[in-house]
């Protein structure tokens, strides 16, 4: 016999799995009856009794079957992901015993909602540490119900709420705007777009919203995005994905100083907001028991010392080659580099020929830019940015350099028409960002569902 609860009863409290009793009335007491809804994360039968863990995505509760309860055929054939109503009262755990919160909910009745196949429990509870990483990719809908993968992407939206909150907290504060990512302008160079066709005509999915970011400058005054930048890399890396979420913000009337401390502020605020929050330091640590805030000021080193530095600890380019100014530090002798030395870097002054056509010389040294990329131990670059060229006719030299046709950039060309000025900005990859923090192996465990060469679904 069903024998249903009435959901009007004061004493039938609803409760999620992730509120602690004493925010539900004055349920704190012992015995309170609740009904919770969600699925089976965790199963251990025993004689007489069933431990099971629920999860719904606010936390976990284990519920106790027992008596008759253990003897249904439902019981007997509990799957995990099986999702399921159960009422009950809600119990402290016995001494010496452990569960999530240090509470239980003793079951009076349940009813399953919907039963798991029960053939990819593997993928479902641990994320199968020795699959195959295909496997992996492919069930990454499944993988997301494991405790690594929904700890970092909570991790990754606690991350987003503190950027927008720095962003708004700091002097002066910067304005969220929505740049459009199907474009017809490179940002990045021609090798890593991605084009389609936008009726009859070639346009690119974008690179960077940076070109669009310095239009606003003038009207809406410092402006950020947060907004999907795509690359298409030939290269499989730990720490390139085709498509990723690109944190970017542009600054007006600065010197490149004042880009390199808004950097350090931001970077620092985001890591503090992020671990004064509990339960996201919590999942933090957990994930990455080594993790601590960074020191401010950052290390700051010029590209220059940066190609001293690698030819003194004798870490050679990819051809088995001394470094020499000029060369692109390849990613193994970067983090090489940064892991050594193991601290956050700023490395500054990069030359002009290896970095992007928009970039503003050092007045003092015209060799080399005002960028920078902060390079962080175990993912390596983090952020890049500069101080953007602010001459028309050095922006037109420019174009003819790298051989782009300015026609389409006419917009982007005009900001320097009509009343230009010393600005520079950044773009800081939040996958990265995240695999730093949370000491993951490679970014494409830091994105919901990775895009990456040759990957595309689910
Ligand atoms: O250094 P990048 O290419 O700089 C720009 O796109 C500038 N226009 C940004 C700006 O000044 N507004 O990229 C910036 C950051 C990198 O430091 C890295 O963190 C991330 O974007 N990034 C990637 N992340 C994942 N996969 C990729 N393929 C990435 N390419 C860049």
């Amino acid at each position: 016999i069903k024998i249903r609860l009435d959901e009007k009863d004061p004493a039938v409290v609803k409760l999620r799995s992730g509120q602690s009793e004493k925010d539900v009335d004055d349920s704190d007491r012992r015995g309170t009856r609740v009904r919770v809804t969600g699925r089976v994360h965790r199963c251990r039968a025993q004689k007489d009794v069933i431990f099971l863990t629920l999860q719904d995505g606010y936390g976990l509760l284990q519920c106790v079957l027992t008596g008759d309860l253990t003897k249904t055929y439902d019981a007997m054939t509990m799957t995990l992901e099986t999702s399921l109503e159960i009422y009950g009262e809600m119990w402290e755990v016995p001494p010496k015993q452990h569960a999530p919160d240090d509470r239980e909910l003793h079951a009076d009745y349940y009813e399953v909602i919907g039963k798991a196949a029960g053939d990819k429990e593997a993928i479902t509870t641990r994320a199968a540490p020795d699959a195959d990483p295909q496997t992996l990719y492919d069930n990454r809908h499944l993988v997301l119900r494991g405790d690594h993968a929904s700890a970092v992407m909570k991790v990754r939206a606690a991350l987003l709420r503190a950027f927008r909150q720095t962003y708004e907290e700091i002097t002066p504060s910067c304005l969220e705007v929505t740049p459009p990512c199907m474009v017809q302008t490179q940002v990045e160079g021609g090798a890593t777009l991605f084009a389609f066709d936008y009726y009859g005509q070639k346009a690119y999915l974008t690179q960077s919203s940076q070109l669009y970011l310095e239009t606003c400058l003038p009207s809406l005054g410092n402006v950020f995005c947060v907004a999907p930048s795509f690359r298409a890399e030939k290269s499989l890396t730990r720490r390139h994905l085709s498509e990723y979420t690109h944190v970017e913000a542009e600054l007006d009337f600065i010197t490149f100083d004042d880009l390199l401390a808004h950097l350090e502020l931001v970077m620092c605020r985001v890591v503090e907001l992020a671990l004064t929050n509990p339960q996201i330091a919590k999942l933090i640590l957990d994930l990455n028991p080594k993790f601590e805030a960074p020191e401010r000021p950052f290390k700051r080193m010029r590209y220059a010392d940066a190609i001293e530095w690698l030819n003194e600890h004798d870490i050679r380019t990819g051809e088995g080659e001394p470094h020499k100014f000029g060369d692109d530090i390849a990613e193994a002798a970067e983090r090489k580099m940064t892991d050594i030395i193991n601290r956050p870097i700023f490395l500054t002054h990069f030359p002009a020929e290896i970095k992007a056509f928009y970039m503003r010389k050092d007045p003092q040294d015209p060799r080399v830019t005002e960028s920078v990329d902060c390079l962080m131990p175990n993912v390596g670059e983090i952020v890049g940015g500069s101080m953007r060229m602010e001459d028309y006719d050095e922006l037109m030299e420019a174009y003819k350099r790298v051989e782009i046709d300015p026609t389409p950039y006419y917009w982007y060309t005009d900001q320097r028409k009509y009343g230009t000025s010393p600005h520079g900005g950044y773009g800081l990859g939040l996958e990265r960002f995240l695999a730093w923090m949370c000491g993951r192996f490679t970014v494409r465990e830091c994105s919901l569902y990775p895009r990456f060469t040759d990957r595309c679904t689910p």
